[in-house]
């Protein structure tokens, strides 16, 4: 899917259209992504039309450093935005009128990344007067499962994982989370990140760790399980990622069974945690994963065996939706429009990008885990 891109050199692009283009009398809300690596355009209908879309990875921008530079993503999006949101309504065969609402991404995030994305949009809602939508991203991943299944109802059990994040959380509604877990320091994909930067194996680490694990032997290599069996469902990554460095300068393992017996300790780790959390959780639907993590084949297994186990169903939405994309920004902007969470005329041209945005303002500080929105 990915191809070099001849608009913005650098930048790897995936764009579609929606064979059935655009009918009319439906609600259209263009979105935009911008919180970390990604720089995403999309315009999505009530009705659940992915109408056009547009992704610019940084991926190769930051390779050369491990992990995503800020300064260097927000310079990126700046390239990049204003002429994929032209290309993506070019494609959508639209101009802004035919637009109802403008949503984007207003947190949690890196925050020159995110001002771009969420003053790119404002610019476009002063001039074609249309109501901008302020998303928060968590909501954006934590509904784009339904998305992509209209039959997905509420109440689910999310596991939301990735580069940033790793929380469960109670989707009980639109606007209506209640964070069960989250971690205390590395969130998942950073774990694996961290992991493949240990084993010379580039960024991003987490499809490479997956691919080496499998000529490895998850045992081979005796590594801790964090907060296992520990009370509360939260997650704690450090002490694993710590420990394969270790046991990597000690050169008496291979680096596939490191990357196996990594990936083996983390998963452990996540089906103990999610269970504690189902433990916790009332009348849930289903199990539900999101994120950048949910590509890896281990964690959607185990977690499908988790759900069959307490007899729920289970969905993973596809993972050009997993990612950070901006469809499921568009799709959280029409999902708080029918809900009827949006006051007349949109948010505020004034609203601020946040760096820090909790889904569940109730959910009580875990000791460590200040640094992760
Ligand atoms: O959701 P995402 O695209 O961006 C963030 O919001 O962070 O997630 C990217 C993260 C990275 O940490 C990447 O290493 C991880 O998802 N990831 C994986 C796999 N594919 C991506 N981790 C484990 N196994 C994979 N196959
Ligand atoms: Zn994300």
């Amino acid at each position: 899917m990915s191809s070099p891109s001849p608009e913005w050199p650098g930048f790897a692009e995936k764009a579609e259209v929606a064979p059935d283009g655009v009918l009319s009398g439906r609600r259209i809300v263009l979105g935009i992504e911008s919180s970390c690596d990604e720089t995403a355009v999309a315009l999505v209908a009530d009705d659940r039309t992915i109408i056009a879309q547009a992704i610019a990875s940084q991926d190769a921008e930051h390779a050369p450093y491990g992990g995503v530079v800020p300064e260097i993503a927000a310079r990126a999006h700046v390239e990049v935005l204003a002429p994929m949101v032209r290309r993506v309504l070019a494609d959508g065969g639209m101009t802004l009128a035919d637009v109802d609402a403008i949503a984007a991404t207003a947190g949690p995030g890196l925050i020159g990344g995110v001002m771009v994305g969420l003053v790119t949009a404002k610019a476009l809602a002063l001039a074609g007067d249309k109501p901008l939508l302020a998303i928060n991203h968590l909501e954006g991943h934590a509904l784009s499962p339904r998305l992509a299944d209209a039959d997905l109802a509420f109440p689910y059990l999310l596991l939301l994982a990735s580069g940033g994040h790793c929380q469960i959380l109670e989707v009980r509604g639109v606007g209506n989370y209640r964070r069960l877990a989250t971690t205390i320091d590395d969130a998942l994909g950073e774990a694996f990140d961290k992991t493949a930067k240990i084993l010379g194996l580039g960024y991003p680490g987490g499809p490479a760790v997956e691919r080496l694990a499998r000529e490895g032997d998850p045992y081979g290599v005796d590594l801790p399980r964090p907060l296992k069996g520990s009370k509360e469902p939260h997650f704690s990554f450090a002490g694993l990622k710590s420990a394969v460095l270790r046991a990597n300068d000690s050169g008496l393992h291979k680096p596939a069974d490191l990357a196996a017996s990594f990936q083996q300790a983390a998963m452990d780790c996540v089906i103990d945690r999610t269970s504690r959390a189902l433990e916790r959780a009332q009348g849930m639907t289903a199990l539900v994963v999101a994120g950048g993590v949910a590509a890896n084949a281990s964690l959607r297994d185990a977690l499908e065996a988790l759900a069959v186990k307490h007899g729920l169903e289970f969905a993973a939405p596809p993972m050009k939706l997993c990612t950070d994309n901006a469809a499921m920004i568009a799709w959280a902007g029409q999902e708080r429009l029918g809900a009827g969470l949006v006051e007349p005329g949109g948010d505020p041209l004034s609203i601020a990008a946040r760096p820090r945005w909790p889904l569940d303002p109730e959910a009580e500080a875990v000791r460590g885990a200040g640094v992760k929105a």
